[in-house]
């Protein structure tokens, strides 16, 4: 059984004092002594302690340096840990100089029992508030990162290194990568790293508005403008003012207002259909496509100069296909998202399954990761979600399948063989495959190689 009792580290050269304060604590807690630093430091390495009870004057010589020294090791060794300096009369100088040194308090000696269980109950119940704060902090933290984007293949954490560095600036962003790959996620990512994180962020996109009404979706009309327009409309740019205006499909603008978008990136000024008036703004835009804007520009469908306006700084997304292991972990995640939200929270993959999605060369990309996992929840009928309940036929995808697959697969196929013949005993499978019985369970685990399929 592991003690689960609160440990306390008790430090003093006399023993009569090691041997009182032990006996009156030794109810309580976890006890350690020691009667010099350096026993002390090797006990807080091995027994990590929650509180320390430093005799300050503990060098035989008196002096405190001793103790003030071992104070701070102790806590460079944790920082959680809470000292309480033990004085003698006439060294509360010292004790002060411990407690602006970190520790959490001082006790002058002669010691009351009572008076100093007080102060190491008060010690400790620091302490939890302490570590549980941390704990929140971290987790917040974590959650204002890249909580929804998932994925660890060098090419996405390339990418978080670039939006962590562009997120702050004011420069104008364009992320390009196929349809699917994540690109409104990746813009949301920005905003909420961003100084402007508090202000609004707004969408257009320019390939679902029809033409004649994008400006005034844009840049807004005044009263009758033109005879439909009844009442002032403010437009997207107008509303994203100290925020951040999101041009979603960029490449789908016509050409008429590639010219009136490049004037807004240079002054940020907008004018209203009908308006008089020039309106100063302070927007910050954030431009997506999935067309090959450089293309379009040689094909004279998209303007240059607002070309190289927008793509100061571009953000490449990766196509799924490209990002290693990245597909089962994000099949994960949407997985228990929506079987949860299905209250079929127990479902999971099926060997199968992960087989599929690892060999999938998946054009719509993300995407079409999500809505092939939405539909397999919501239809299938076992508690494993197979190939056949992804809509993906392992046989279809044979051809393309990579030299990595391949490997794997004979791996695989080597060791299941290997286990059948061995009746799953793991010390003979592992001795007739030359690896050590760790490595066997690492690689049954890495490919979730089931006893019977
Ligand atoms: N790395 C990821 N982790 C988790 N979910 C993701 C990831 N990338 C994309 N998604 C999800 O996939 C879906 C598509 O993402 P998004 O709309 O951002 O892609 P897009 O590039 O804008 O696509 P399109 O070109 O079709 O507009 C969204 O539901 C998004 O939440
Ligand atoms: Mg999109």
């Amino acid at each position: 059984m592991t003690d689960k009792r609160k440990t306390i580290l008790i430090v003093d050269d006399e023993k009569g004092i090691r041997d009182q304060l032990s006996l009156a604590l030794e109810s309580d807690y976890k006890i350690l002594v020691a009667a010099t630093a350096s026993k002390a430091i090797n006990a807080a390495r091995q027994d990590k302690p929650n509180v320390a009870l430093i005799d300050i004057s503990l060098s035989p010589h008196g002096g405190d340096k001793e103790g003030l020294d071992l104070l701070t090791q102790l806590l460079e060794n944790d920082p959680t840990v809470k000292a309480i300096m033990v004085t003698g009369h006439g060294e509360k100088e010292n004790a002060l100089q411990a407690v602006g040194a970190g520790a959490f308090d001082f006790y002058v000696k002669p010691i009351e029992l009572e008076e100093l269980k007080i102060i190491i109950k008060r010690a400790l119940y620091l302490q939890t508030l302490e570590i549980e704060n941390a704990a929140l902090a971290e987790s917040l933290k974590r959650q204002e990162g890249f909580s929804e984007i998932i994925g660890d293949s060098p090419r996405m954490r390339e990418m978080y290194k670039i939006i962590d560095t562009v997120a702050p600036s004011r420069y104008t962003v364009l992320i390009t990568g196929e349809s699917g790959t994540g690109k409104e996620l990746v813009a949301k990512a920005i905003h909420s790293r961003s100084d402007r994180a508090e202000k609004p962020f707004v969408t257009v996109n320019c390939g679902a508005i029809p033409e004649a009404l994008l400006e005034s979706e844009l840049f807004g009309h005044e009263k009758g403008a033109f005879t439909d327009a009844h009442a002032r409309k403010i437009g997207k740019c107008e509303m994203a003012h100290e925020g951040i205006l999101f041009l979603d499909e960029v490449g789908e603008l016509p050409l008429s207002l590639q010219v009136k978008l490049l004037r807004f990136l240079q002054d940020n000024v907008i004018e209203r259909v009908g308006g008089k008036e020039p309106i100063q703004t302070d927007v910050r835009v954030i431009a997506a496509t999935n067309r090959p804007l450089a293309e379009d520009v040689e094909r004279k469908i998209f303007r240059e100069d607002l070309f190289y306006r927008l793509s100061v700084i571009t953000v490449e997304l990766p196509p799924l296909r490209d990002r290693d292991d990245d597909v089962v972990l994000i099949a994960d995640h949407l997985l228990k998202r929506y079987a949860a939200e299905n209250n079929r929270s127990n479902l999971v993959f099926h060997s199968s399954g992960i087989q599929v999605l690892r060999a999938h060369d998946w054009p719509g990309n993300v995407r079409e990761l999500e809505n092939r996992i939405k539909r397999a929840v919501i239809l299938s009928a076992g508690s494993k979600l197979t190939a056949s309940d992804l809509g993906l036929k392992g046989a279809a995808i044979e051809g393309r399948r990579s030299l990595q697959d391949i490997r794997d697969q004979a791996v695989v196929d080597h060791i299941r063989a290997a286990l059948l013949r061995n009746d799953w005993n793991i010390s003979r499978t592992a001795r007739e495959l030359d690896i050590s019985r760790t490595n066997l369970y690492d690689l049954i685990e890495k490919h979730k190689i089931e006893k019977g399929k």
